[in-house]
């Protein structure tokens, strides 16, 4: 950990020094800086104070309510076994640079000896970059004819020489040694044999069988480790190459993969699908799908647009072909680039739970989330079906045009996409708001509680701690990787971030990338604008879990500001009954002006989220803003849930209970008259937090409004309050002392 820095400033204002705050007044500034989470940069320094204090206002008044704070635990980066994570990789003697690949499911009761496994050949032309006479790659689950293996070079003239084979199964490692050692700069052909076991126990997984109601049709998911249990490869992100597919499968079904199908050869009761080769992309990327679907079509720009489904479900696919062709174009315009490939289907597998995979050129959806139905469906459904097509398409530009170098960077393509399908869907449907639930959902919602837990883990892997790749696929590479798209789009502007990001698409185009890489691109866009270095900004971000606790104290005229890990307890062990977003959001507007509690609720009355608006409709009745509070309840009154709200401010807090009181007594006759039951319901309910001769004498005002048949009620209530009042009167004493003990008096 740091040692912690001290800037002791006397004078009012501090100039542009990294880690410097700037106050007016005559006020001495202490920083502590303790993890390196805060650095500066003129143009935003403003913001940023106001943006820790409100911060720290709004954490500390949760730690407050939650009655809980942790100790700072965080660590510096695990240093260990850097050798570890290297053995799993495979070595870089030999580069592939184009697969053809055969594949043949056997889906039907007539190869019932067959059913369910697959054949398949494969020719991997590789360059020789280091002599050697191994060549490692990778392959599991596969029995390979070991017989059929052929290392050759180019022209297939001269046989390397298969001398054994080897697995090493902890790596999904299939070496191959050879008599003769292959050549630096030359490139020779690899060609094998094999056959391999189809998923068919609903998991998502490899080459997958599964039944679409009418009969089995094949499907893959190779992301992120999964092409090796379809063919041999080199399975690694980085290690791209072209693609030549052909499917061989019974007729009565079609075939497709990645490209386009530009032959066909019928034999028998056979047919053979070729497609053509694929642009430079990564093995999880190939996809075939063999089924009995049927398509919608549609054409724009060039590209065809086709979305497959069972029968039955083809006639609400049409939103989600509507979505994909506006966004692509979207999408092509904003970043300048084109999307490369001539077709782009997109097919709805009804496999259990939900996925979708952003194959190039062939999309899979494991799910409903596509489908919309005009009359029977939800807006809420269409929107799901905009966010998921959105989140895969935006994989297009973001995963596979420009490619993880490795899978620590997965938050690369998934923090991107998952920024993205709120922010592309905001500006293809802009009356739908969806980019306004982005920080309330994503990110004060998700991320932030995700990343409260001591157990969070960081979004980037510790130095030289191997964490497997699918582990990469976390909430925090998603949601908190969303946040931190949405962080460097806000810091450095709109146009400022599109000219960075986009010459980091255009510098690594087809490529592999590290972070590091677009750390380049925005510092360059930033250079004579903010001269922000986006390392030191974001690598915190990644490499630490949790996030910053900063607490900001004045004594007299110094001010210390302090950072630590915010933590909280997993909410089971303090039984925290309320959802913990109530609190955030309930603790913001305490905090707020009227103007932020004014918006809050245009996002209340546009939602149509049932979650987001109880949770909201609680939080607004926190404000302390008595005339908000009352302006409130007069717009509830004619609503429906006008006793809702009224019981929120009551509850809301001591002066929300006086205000509330006051105004139910004074519309009394207006509430009863739209729903007498809900007025009474709603009176009764003050009653338990009556305890005092000022609260009987408050009660005894009612009387005027009590009709007959609720007077019994009315004096059951009324020996409530004075139990209450008597209770009170005996317990005084301990009731002091523990709030005493429980309540750190504030000087
Ligand atoms: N690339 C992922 C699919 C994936 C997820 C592969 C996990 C390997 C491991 C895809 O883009 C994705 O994020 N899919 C989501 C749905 C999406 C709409 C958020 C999924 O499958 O849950
Ligand atoms: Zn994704």
């Amino acid at each position: 950990m740091e040692s912690p820095t001290t800037y002791e400033h006397s004078d009012a204002m501090v100039p542009d020094q990294k880690n410097a705050f700037v106050f007016t007044g005559n006020i001495r500034v202490k920083l502590v800086r303790r993890l390196g989470f805060i650095s500066s940069s003129r143009h935003c320094l403003r913001k940023r104070v106001r943006f820790l204090l409100i911060m720290s206002f709004l954490i500390l008044t949760l730690l407050l309510v939650i009655g809980v704070r942790s100790p700072n635990v965080n660590s510096p980066p695990d240093r260990q076994s850097a050798e570890l994570s290297l053995s799993r990789r495979l070595p870089l003697d030999v580069k592939p640079t184009n697969y053809k690949i055969k594949l043949t499911p056997y889906l039907d009761e007539e190869d019932l000896e067959r059913l369910f496994t697959f054949d398949g050949e494969v020719y991997i032309l590789v360059t020789c970059r280091q002599m050697t006479d191994t060549v490692t790659l990778h392959a599991a689950s596969l029995s390979v004819d070991i017989e059929s293996i052929q290392v050759t070079d180019m022209n297939g003239d001269v046989n390397m020489g298969v001398v054994a084979t080897n697995i090493v199964s902890q790596f999904d490692f299939f070496v191959i040694n050879l008599k003769h050692s292959l050549q630096v700069g030359r490139q020779y052909i690899m060609y094998m044999k094999y056959s391999g076991n189809m998923t068919t126990d609903n998991r998502w997984l490899g080459f997958i069988a599964s039944y679409s109601g009418t009969r089995y049709i094949a499907s893959t998911h190779l992301e992120p480790t999964y092409a090796r249990s379809v063919f041999p490869c080199f399975d690694e992100p980085s290690l791209k190459a072209t693609f030549d597919i052909t499917v061989k499968h019974r007729l009565g079904r079609s075939a497709l993969s990645n490209m386009p199908n530009i032959k066909n050869h019928t034999q028998g009761e056979w047919n053979t699908a070729y497609f053509n080769t694929t642009v430079v992309m990564s093995t999880y990327l190939v996809a075939v799908v063999v089924s009995d679907f049927e398509c919608k079509e549609a054409v724009s720009e060039g590209v065809q647009f086709r979305v497959w489904s069972a029968k039955d479900d083809l006639k609400d696919t049409q939103f989600a072909l509507e979505i994909g062709m506006q966004f692509l174009s979207y999408f092509e315009d904003l970043w300048y680039i084109p999307y490369p490939l001539p077709k782009l289907d997109m097919v709805i597998i009804d496999i259990d739970g939900s996925g979708a995979m952003e194959n190039w050129g062939l999309i899979t959806f494991n799910s409903p989330m596509v489908l919309y139905n005009k009359v029977n469906d939800s807006l809420s459904q269409q929107v799901t079906v905009a966010m998921t097509v959105v989140h895969e398409l935006t994989h297009m530009w973001f995963g596979n045009i420009v490619t993880l170098d490795w899978w620590d960077d997965t938050w690369l393509k998934e923090g991107f996409a998952d920024f993205f399908q709120f922010w592309g869907v905001d500006h293809l449907k802009p009356g739908w708001h969806v980019y306004e639930e982005f920080y309330q959902d994503r990110i004060t919602f998700q991320a932030f509680l995700a990343d409260m837990d001591p157990d969070s883990q960081s979004i980037v892997a510790p130095a030289g701690k191997y964490r497997p790749p699918v582990e990469q696929f976390a909430t925090t590479s998603y949601k908190k990787g969303a946040a931190m798209v949405m962080m460097m789009q806000t810091f450095l502007g709109e146009e400022t971030f599109y000219e960075g990001v986009r010459n980091y698409l255009m510098r690594h185009l087809y490529g592999s990338v590290k972070r590091t890489d677009l750390w380049a691109c925005l510092t360059e866009a930033d250079i004579g604008k903010g001269d922000t270095d986006f390392r030191s900004l974001m690598e915190p971000w990644l490499l630490y879990p949790g996030y910053p606790l900063v607490t900001i104290l004045r004594q007299g005229s110094v001010i210390t500001v302090e950072q630590e890990q915010f933590l909280i307890q997993p909410l089971k062990k303090i039984r925290l009954n309320k959802d913990v977003s109530d609190t955030i959001l309930c603790t913001g507007l305490i905090h707020s002006s009227e103007r932020d509690w004014v918006a809050a609720l245009a996002v209340l009355l546009k939602s149509n989220n049932n979650r987001l608006s109880v949770n909201s409709r609680k939080s607004l009745a926190c404000s302390r803003l008595p005339v908000v509070l009352q302006r409130y309840m007069e717009q509830s009154t004619h609503a429906g849930d006008f006793a809702d709200i009224i019981g929120d401010v009551r509850d809301s807090s001591p002066m929300g209970f006086q205000i509330a009181w006051n105004y139910t007594l004074e519309n009394f006759d207006t509430l009863s008259k739209i729903d007498k039951a809900s007025t009474y319901d709603l009176l009764w309910k003050f009653v338990n937090h009556m305890n005092s001769d000022k609260d009987l004498d408050n009660y005894k005002n009612l009387r005027r409004y009590i009709t007959k048949d609720m007077t019994d009620d009315y004096y059951k209530q009324y020996a409530v309050i004075n139990g209450n009042k008597d209770w009170m009167k005996m317990n005084y004493q301990d009731v002091a002392d523990f709030l005493k003990n429980k309540i750190p008096s504030v000087t």
